[in-house]
């Protein structure tokens, strides 16, 4: 019998439900980590979303205050599935509590609030990881690592672009997405610290950024939106590197489109979410773009799922990817491995939010913007 933790989890809207999703599919997979969860109390306010989540994935109880699942001794593990003004007390709280941390992005509404949430987190010595989903998609997984072999050469130029058109309706109602006190920032905060956290990862620290970003729809149900619905930014790479980022929840006929590049003196690679096992690469000048697939057998996280051979050349979807970075974890709790560098921790969200800050700055003020990174005091 394998062991088991127990998991509290605040929040059972979209990204909750994946997170249930991830978990229960733990015991299902060819390999199962070592620590198996036991989904034991679940908090949201809304009583109909907690219901439906509840009986969905099996939480053995649900209620509205968020001290349960934070602070239950029943479990060992906390998952922040809320909006982000809601991720520094109660993660802060359960990991006061000794409970294992595991916080949605952007990691805080602003870098300050993420500092406190990563120093004062990291004093616990809890086991704490930033859901930076990005990071568990195979082909994305294959592009670091082809990237890290020296493949492609010394990295000069990323660009990415984060579209969709959830925002582009006028009449759609206020949510706390709009709300610049709750959510910190639109589109730079929620799509864009994907992308800067893809370009550390790839790339390496940005130094300066200048953005630009736009507030389409101005006023919802009666409610002043102060937060950008879309953003341009450029940036400097502390290595010199240079990037282009830019995200939209206004791109008019946009799903989900992520689209990832890096050109480097050998060579380019392209990525796009909408084709989720693939990568396009060019190994030189004259060679032209080809199509790898990050789903033959002994490419990242297809012997998750499948038994090898030419079973293991399936392709991999956008919700199985959170129950890789869930593995990943309870992995990491168990003892037999670390959250980073292959998984986001809470630095990895704070560094990011500095980022999102300095974007907001730069909008404001005009000018380029230098981004600071703080380090732990001792
Ligand atoms: N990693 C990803 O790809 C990804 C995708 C979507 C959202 N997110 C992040 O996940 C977080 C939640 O986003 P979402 O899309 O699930 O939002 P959502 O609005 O669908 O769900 C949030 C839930 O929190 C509940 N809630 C709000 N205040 C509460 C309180 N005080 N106590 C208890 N429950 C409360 C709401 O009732 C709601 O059910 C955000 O930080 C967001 O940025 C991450």
């Amino acid at each position: 019998m394998a062991e088991t933790i127990g998991v509290g989890m605040l929040g059972a809207g979209f990204i909750g439900m994946i997170h249930s999703f991830a978990l229960r599919s733990q015991e299902l997979v060819r390999t199962p980590p070592s620590l198996l969860p036991r989904l034991i109390s679940l908090a949201d306010l809304d009583e109909p979303a907690r219901r439906r989540c509840q009986e969905r994935f099996g939480w053995q109880t649900a209620g509205a205050d968020w001290r349960a699942p934070a602070e239950d001794a029943g479990t060992a593990l906390f998952i922040n599935a809320a909006p982000n003004h809601l991720h520094l007390e109660p993660t802060l709280a359960a990991a006061r509590a000794g409970k294992h941390v595991v916080c949605e992005k952007p990691l805080a509404p602003d870098a300050d609030t993420a500092f406190r949430l990563w120093s004062e987190t990291a004093r616990t010595g809890v086991v704490h990881q930033c859901a930076f989903i990005f990071r568990f998609i195979p082909a994305l997984k294959l592009f670091r690592e082809i990237v890290q072999s020296g493949q492609i050469g010394e990295v000069i130029h990323f660009r990415s672009s984060y579209l969709m058109s959830t925002a582009l309706e006028p009449g759609q109602p206020m949510s706390w997405r709009f709300d610049r006190a709750v959510a910190g920032s639109g589109a730079i905060g929620d799509l864009g610290a994907h992308h800067i956290d893809q370009a550390r990862c790839l790339v390496g620290e940005i130094a300066e950024v200048s953005a630009l970003g736009k507030t389409q729809v101005p006023e919802r149900d009666g409610h002043r939106v102060e937060v950008d619905d879309a953003f341009v930014a450029i940036a400097k790479f502390a290595n010199g590197a240079i990037g282009t980022i830019e995200g939209s929840r206004i791109a008019c006929g946009y799903g989900h489109t992520g689209r990832i590049q890096v050109d480097g003196t050998k060579g380019s690679i392209k990525f796009d979410v909408e084709r989720l096992n693939e990568l396009e690469i060019a190994d030189g000048i004259a060679a032209g773009f080809r199509t790898i697939q990050a789903i033959r057998a002994g490419h990242p996280f297809a012997d998750f799922w499948f038994d090898g051979g030419i079973q293991g050349s399936h392709p991999i979807g956008w919700t199985e990817c959170f129950a890789h970075q869930a593995h990943h974890l309870l992995t990491a709790i168990a003892g037999q491995g670390s959250v980073a560098p292959v998984a986001a921790t809470f630095e990895d969200g704070y560094r990011a939010a500095e980022v999102c800050e300095a974007m907001l700055r730069s909008w404001r003020s005009g000018r380029r913007e230098s981004v600071t990174y703080r380090g732990l005091a001792g």
